[in-house]
């Protein structure tokens, strides 16, 4: 798989992204193991808490759609101009919880691959990015 292509996708979905709060919109492109693309985007609420991000709502479809096995995700976000088109100017890596979330599916060499929108790529491991995760496992 050309990760370019999933990075174009995290870029795109950027523009699904529902964020309405904090004017930030993140998106996710994650590539499942059955080689499918599960993509998403954050969705807020005016509750706040039961706000969602791009991560996990990657995440949640793929599982929900038979899909367990993940071999990297790309994430693209940013702040809106005052059209309240997304700007994507910097990486945006993974939220605590979403890596979290990871590794509950992923091994510790998943790939995640951030990009600053201006074609620079900033590449890490699960491993790299939740080092000595909590896991029920012994
Ligand atoms: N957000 C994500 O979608 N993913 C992350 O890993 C970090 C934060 C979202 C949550 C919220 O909708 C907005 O970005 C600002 O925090």
């Amino acid at each position: 798989m050309d990760y370019k292509l999933l990075i174009d996708q995290a870029i795109e979905m950027t523009a699904r992204s529902y964020a309405p709060y904090s004017h930030f919109h993140v998106g996710a492109a994650l590539l499942g193991k059955d080689g499918k693309i599960y993509t998403g985007c954050n969705v807020e609420n005016a509750a706040y808490g039961p706000s969602n991000c791009a991560e996990r709502t990657a995440v949640f479809k793929a599982v929900s759609e038979g899909c367990r096995e993940f071999e990297a995700i790309a994430i693209a976000g940013g702040p809106e101009d005052d059209t309240g088109k997304p700007q994507i100017k910097d990486f945006c890596p993974p939220c605590g919880v979403c890596r979290q979330v990871l590794a509950e599916f992923c091994d510790k060499d998943f790939k995640i691959l951030l990009t600053d929108g201006t074609g620079q790529i900033k590449e890490f491991t699960l491993g790299q990015l939740l080092p000595e995760s909590f896991s029920l496992e012994k």
